[in-house]
């Protein structure tokens, strides 16, 4: 049937998601989400929209969802824009605001989603390698570019760039677009939100899929200069102009209320990965230095498949990159609860000593 297709989509490699079985008992470290369900108050405020007003189309500017999330980083709501996802608030951004014809510059290493938007709108994109520690540094972008944009913490990395080195950058590239991806920031990072102020080139996302255990809502935001936020807007008015649905709106405006129970569920993974983080290394894995609620680790002379398909075999998930081959002895672990990664740490121990050939 490919006979019906455009030409544009013969020309698609597109994102492979984590994947989300359907087994039982699986313990699920593959995708980044959180351990811990979401705040009750954003299970009440979710509740609360099941209803007759279910007949109507939600707000399509996500006015309230907007003034709760500029609320909660001290910007105005025409700095915020809100999305179904920040995969969706990233594919508006490409469309809006990196798409020139000089090439768009982002790591080599990182959100495998950056180069497939790239296809689907026919952006050019430069990769930028990482340095010999798998670390980002911005002095490498400091070259004609379209824009520039890389998660902060990187991902699979898990490697957090300061914010001078970022202040650095926004000096000296002031003709482009600087997206900073905060995906992972409240896991030990710092946000350059507070920059948007003096820098109008720069745009900060952020998602409610992994710091506010909400992926299975779907929301995103950017936060940026009231320019950057219409040019996204006039994409997404060309696009659908009901991205975020009644649900969506209200547990996401009550969960940017409740930083409370936000903030203990944060630091319970960063503690977490700490433990996980030294029991690997006690092992003789090597982990690179993360701030983001996963970790990405390798055990000297073995491939990361082989690691990921015998924790499959016990029945553990974790992620594995064949691409490129410098991180292929890699894997990629999410963070979840005590008990899980204590599991995961025996079934480790048990994979690179006592199964060495099996
Ligand atoms: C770096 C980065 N950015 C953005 C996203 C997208 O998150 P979501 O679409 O769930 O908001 C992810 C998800 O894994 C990610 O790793």
């Amino acid at each position: 049937m490919s006979r019906y297709w455009s030409k544009v989509v013969h020309g698609l490699t597109p994102y492979v998601p984590g994947e989300q079985p359907k087994l039982p008992n699986l313990v699920k470290l593959n995708t980044n989400e959180s351990p811990y369900g979401p705040s009750r108050k954003v299970l009440e405020a979710l509740r609360a929209e099941v209803g007759d007003t279910l007949r109507l189309y939600p707000d399509p500017r996500s006015d309230k969802l907007r003034a709760a999330i500029a609320r909660r980083h001290d910007v105005t709501p025409q700095q915020v824009f809100v999305g179904n996802g920040s995969d969706e608030v990233l594919a508006h951004v490409f469309l809006a605001l990196l798409k020139h014809d000089a090439p768009v510059l982002f790591p080599d290493i990182t959100y495998s989603f950056y180069p497939v938007y790239c296809g689907l709108y026919g952006i050019a994109h430069e990769p930028v390698p990482l340095d010999a520690d798998f670390q980002i540094d911005t002095a490498d972008y400091l070259r004609p570019n379209g824009g520039i944009i890389f998660p902060n913490p990187n991902a699979p990395t898990g490697q957090f760039v300061p914010l001078p080195a970022i202040e650095r950058l926004l000096k000296a590239n002031t003709a482009s677009v600087v997206v900073v991806d905060e995906a992972y920031v409240d896991f030990g990072g710092e946000s350059c939100v507070p920059l948007v102020r003096q820098h109008a080139q720069l745009l900060v996302t952020h998602t409610l899929s992994k710091s506010y255990s909400l992926a299975g809502l779907r929301v995103g935001y950017a936060i940026g200069h009231p320019d950057l936020i219409e040019a996204l807007n006039r994409v997404k008015d060309s696009f659908n102009s009901y991205p975020l649905d009644r649900f969506a709106q209200a547990g996401a405006t009550a969960a940017m209320e409740d930083v409370a129970y936000y903030s203990a569920m944060c630091q319970k993974v960063i503690a977490t990965r700490h433990t996980l983080v030294t029991g690997m290394q006690d092992l003789g894995f090597e982990v690179l230095p993360s701030a983001a609620n996963f970790i990405f680790a390798r055990f000297p002379g073995r491939d990361g498949a082989d690691i990921a398909a015998k924790l499959r075999e016990r029945s553990i998930i974790v992620r594995h990159f064949a691409h490129p081959p410098r991180i292929a002895p890699f894997v990629r672990i999410s963070i979840g609860t005590d008990e899980q990664c204590a599991g995961l740490a025996d079934a480790l121990r048990e994979i690179v000593y006592t199964n060495r050939n099996k």
